[in-house]
């Protein structure tokens, strides 16, 4: 075998190894940090670097090195076109310099030159990609005798080439990243802003200010009080604050206080021992004991009664509970989070609420808003909810822009709750397109609106007539006897209504 052909191979090593580690998925630094160790092992090249240009294409870096110290790293700054890396990259042509010591374009700029023996000749090829060079990779190396400089170089363009194509892939991989994470980004963004915490919709001012309120108060163990109108999302928001807090890997149980007789109430949420009353055959934890750790919520706390509020109050100033027959005292620790679509200050003020209980409940009240305070969200809920009934009824129902108009001018005196029904029922109804007509008629028809006017018809009557009158009087210069005549009445009947509506004659 000729000493020509066993080099041939060598530069075949080097190209196949090179190729294997690009095709390695490595980030881009080590990577080239990789081919440079395989010039090292395979080619004998004690120093390399690769250096690759600013986005300006004014400088150009070393990002890579073998031999070299962190120092002559660090210096390995060219200006385009300057000393032999600079020339190599501005005319994107391969070079070659045996006598370093001598020539006088080898600038020496990272101070290199005090390793080398003096006999090495620098190779710099540039490091390009279709018609864009994107740096300059440079080698210095010792050739033996029989050693061909020419094949060295060729196959180093090849090499530059490659990287070239590497780093040109990997920028763009980079740049669709950095895209796709902004797009990302940009898209979760969204999806917060409309469904926050626990799946709840809405992106409204109020909806959002109540759920910041929410986020803050949840990883506390501070007592929460929900106030707001029938099916606005209170329980909803009682279940986020127990799934945003530390507690959530512990029970969240709720006790309906209006939904249960006074005396089980008791029961329930106490407990109860053996023989208790009659019936109690066994004994039973109560509801403070089950969601001991983790959350109880209160609901319908304002129907609470007054016996039971004095024993709730006693239990969140002491932490601990006994059953009912029991003579233990059992330690609880339990976040409460109580509810109530009623005032609770009318209720103290009634006498049907305890104060004390109020103000220890009272630490940090939330109001949930009611919908029509929220309008924005509606058109967000229709679409969560169509989707969601949607599915579960394997439906493809739709709206038209006419119907969600109706639905967003409604006032939903039920919340959310009655939102969610109504979406539900024309789901269940409907098929394909749902237009006005095919709403619910309390909803479209504005009889609704004139039946609420109608309840105080008597009383808009009266405020019609006394406006007329006065407006007869203003227009005759309050000559009554004229201005009965405008009205239509006798003067007696004038001056009835005249007294009757308290309207001050002006004497002129
Ligand atoms: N922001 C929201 N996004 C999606 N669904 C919601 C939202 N708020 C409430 N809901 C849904 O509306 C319905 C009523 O909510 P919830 O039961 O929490 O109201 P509530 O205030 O507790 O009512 P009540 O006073 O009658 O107990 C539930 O089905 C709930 O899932
Ligand atoms: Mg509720």
């Amino acid at each position: 075998m000729g000493g020509k052909r066993s080099l041939h191979s060598r530069e075949l090593s080097v190209v196949n190894e090179v190729s294997k580690v690009l095709s390695g998925e490595l980030p881009v630094e080590e990577a080239l940090g990789e081919i440079l160790k395989v010039l090292y092992s395979f080619w004998d090249v004690p120093y390399s670097f690769v250096a690759l240009s600013d986005q300006s294409g004014r400088f150009l870096k070393i990002v890579k090195a073998f031999g070299l110290s962190d120092e002559e790293v660090e210096r390995g700054i060219f200006k385009k076109g300057e000393g032999i890396t600079g020339k190599v990259f501005k005319r994107s042509i391969p070079v070659v310099v045996s006598d370093i010591d001598s020539n006088p374009a080898f600038l020496n700029k990272t101070k290199i030159k005090d390793k080398l023996k003096g006999d090495e000749t620098l190779i710099a090829v540039p490091v390009r990609s279709g018609g864009d060079t994107l740096g300059v990779l440079v080698i210095f190396k010792r050739f033996s005798k029989g050693e061909s400089v020419e094949r060295c170089v060729e196959t180093l363009m090849i090499v530059g080439t490659m990287l070239g194509m590497f780093c040109k892939l990997n920028e763009r991989l980079e740049k669709e990243k950095r895209e796709w994470e902004e797009e990302r980004r940009i898209l979760t963004e969204e999806l917060q802003k409309s469904f926050n915490v626990e799946g709840m919709v809405g992106k409204s001012e109020a909806f959002l200010k109540t759920l910041e309120l929410v986020r803050k108060v949840a990883p506390t163990d501070s007592t929460v009080l929900l106030t707001g109108e029938s099916g606005t999302g209170k329980s909803m928001i009682a279940k986020a604050i127990h799934f945003l807090s530390p507690r959530k890997d512990k029970p969240f149980i709720t006790v309906n206080c209006g939904a249960i007789p006074e005396n089980l109430l008791e029961a329930e949420l106490f407990g109860y021992e053996k023989g208790a009353f009659t019936g109690a055959y066994t004994s039973k934890k109560g509801k403070f004991e089950l969601a001991n750790g983790g959350t109880l919520f209160l609901d319908e706390i304002g129907d609470m009664p007054l016996s039971l509020q004095v024993k709730l109050l006693r239990v969140l100033q002491d932490k601990e509970i006994e059953r009912l027959g029991g003579e233990k005292v059992i330690k609880v620790d339990v976040r409460i989070v109580a509810a109530t679509n009623k005032s609770l200050e009318d209720l103290v003020k009634e006498g049907k609420f305890r104060e004390d209980l109020y103000y220890r409940l009272n630490v940090v009240p939330i109001r949930v808003p009611p919908l029509r305070e929220r309008k924005e969200d509606i058109p967000l809920l229709v679409d969560y909810f169509l989707n969601k009934y949607n599915r579960q009824h394997r439906k493809n129902v739709r709206l038209t822009a006419k119907a969600l108009d109706a639905l967003i001018a409604y006032d939903w005196p039920g919340n959310i709750r009655e939102l969610e029904n109504t979406i539900q029922r024309i789901v269940v109804i409907h098929e394909g397109v749902v237009d006005l007509r095919d709403l619910p008629a309390d909803i479209v028809s504005p009889l609704k609106d004139v039946g609420d006017d109608l309840v105080d018809l008597p009383a808009q009557i009266e405020a019609t007539e006394r406006e007329k009158i006065i407006q007869a009087l203003e227009k005759t210069g309050y000559v009554k006897s004229r201005a009965a005549k405008l009205l239509g009445y006798t003067l007696r009947q004038l001056d009835y209504r005249i007294k009757k509506y308290k309207i001050p004659i002006k004497k002129f």
